[in-house]
Formats: C-alpha cells, sequence, structure tokens
C-alpha cells in the first residue's frame, strides 16, 4: 500500500509511541560509541589465500578447522543508528590452539592449518556483517578476543577488539580495561550463546559497531 512519506511517518511515531518507546530526540543519543582499541601485533602479514567471511574452512577443503563454531554477525551504524554501507569489516584471531596466522604468534608450530584465522566482509545498505568463525581462546597474556578493523574509502583505518561475556579474565585484561568509559567498556563484551533450536553446540555472537560520523546520504 503507498503511503505518503508523512502519513508513514505518523504511523510509525504512533506506533513506537503508544509502546512508551518513542521520546521525540531519543534516538539521537541513544547508542554508544564504540570505542577504539590497538590493533595489536598480529594483524597477518601475508593474508591467507582466502579472506572471505567464512573462517572454518579455507577454500574448498574438506576439513573444517576446530573449535566451537560461531556465527558472529552486527551491524555498522552511526551513533543514530543509520547504517553505514561499503564498510570493509576485516577480523583476525587465534584459532583453537590460541594461534595467529602470524609469524611471530606463540606457539606457531601448533596452529591448525585448516583454520583462516583472518576475514573480511563488506557491507551492504543494511550495515550488516556476517562471519562463521570459531570462538576465540585465550592466550597468554589477554582474555580471548576479536580484532576488527574497519576500512572505508577516505577514511583511516579503525581498530578495535570484542570479548565473551562472563570470561574471569576480562576483569584484569588491560586492553579492555584501558577503556576508561564504563559504558563503553561493557559494549565490547558480548554473549556467545547457543544458537537457537541448534543442536550441534553451534554459537551465535553479535557485536554492533557504532561510528562516531554520519554516512553520507
Ligand atoms: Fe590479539
Amino acid at each position: 500500500m503507498y503511503l505518503p512519506s508523512s502519513r508513514r511517518r505518523f504511523l510509525r511515531n504512533f506506533t513506537l509511541g503508544a509502546a512508551g518507546l518513542w521520546v521525540p530526540g531519543a534516538f539521537a543519543e541513544a547508542l554508544t560509541l564504540t570505542p577504539k582499541q590497538t590493533e595489536g601485533p598480529f594483524y597477518p602479514i601475508n593474508l591467507p589465500l582466502d579472506t572471505d567471511n567464512d573462517l572454518i574452512r579455507l577454500n574448498d577443503s574438506l576439513t573444517p578447522a576446530l573449535g566451537e563454531v560461531t556465527h558472529l554477525s552486527g551491524k555498522v551504524t552511526d551513533v543514530q543508528g543509520n547504517p553505514i554501507r561499503n564498510a570493509l569489516v576485516e577480523i583476525w584471531q587465534v584459532d583453537h590452539n590460541g594461534v595467529y596466522l602470524h609469524k611471530d604468534s606463540g606457539n606457531a608450530e601448533k596452529r591448525d592449518s585448516n583454520f583462516q584465522g583472518f576475514g573480511r566482509f563488506m557491507t551492504g545498505s543494511s550495515g550488516e556483517y556476517y562471519f562463521r568463525t570459531i570462538k576465540p581462546v585465550r592466550y597468554p597474556g589477554r582474555t580471548p578476543h576479536i580484532h576488527f578493523a574497519v576500512k572505508m574509502k577516505g577514511r583511516d583505518k579503525w581498530t578495535t577488539q570484542c570479548y565473551i561475556k562472563g570470561e574471569p579474565q576480562n576483569e584484569t585484561d588491560g586492553v579492555i580495561q584501558g577503556i576508561k568509559d564504563e559504558i563503553q567498556r561493557t559494549s565490547v563484551i558480548v554473549d556467545f550463546a547457543p544458537l537457537p533450536g541448534v543442536t550441534t553446540g553451534e554459537l551465535a555472537a553479535r557485536f554492533d559497531i557504532v561510528m562516531g560520523f554520519t554516512p553520507a546520504a
């Protein structure tokens, strides 16, 4: 059904208002800016041959990576929730043995050669990204985490990290605790929860990224 835009706006406002959710101006400050965090030393020097968003299978390999399969998704937006498209989201993390795809990684000889270690996803108009990866494990000196970089044309590379809710080491991790704002610090610690309706033990995690600029219309 066609509705003139003023009518559509009225309906939306009416619906949200009736549910007690809509307050004029509230959306403008509703989202917490995702804190920028260090890139760290383990961004791959040589990218893997496969850089897609499925980290548990390299190219057409029949053998998947070991670890707890995790469906990691989220949305890249500005503080008002407007989706940011054409953002290249990159992740890199350790395999199930705590080893990076990097020559300087500890325990390099134990690296799972079936784990891609790095992946990329370009956001579309919804701002959403998606990766299939594994739940990160701890390695000496750090609580488990996944590194993120967001690259956009004409902007500096921006990096952050996300963490697993309930990990005791979060309390003492130097990078997390370096985020001084409590709300921002909490915003990068997310649930890795069993995927509903699935009995294979797969997990889902959602990490939204809120950037401090407004996308061009
Ligand atoms: Fe790291």
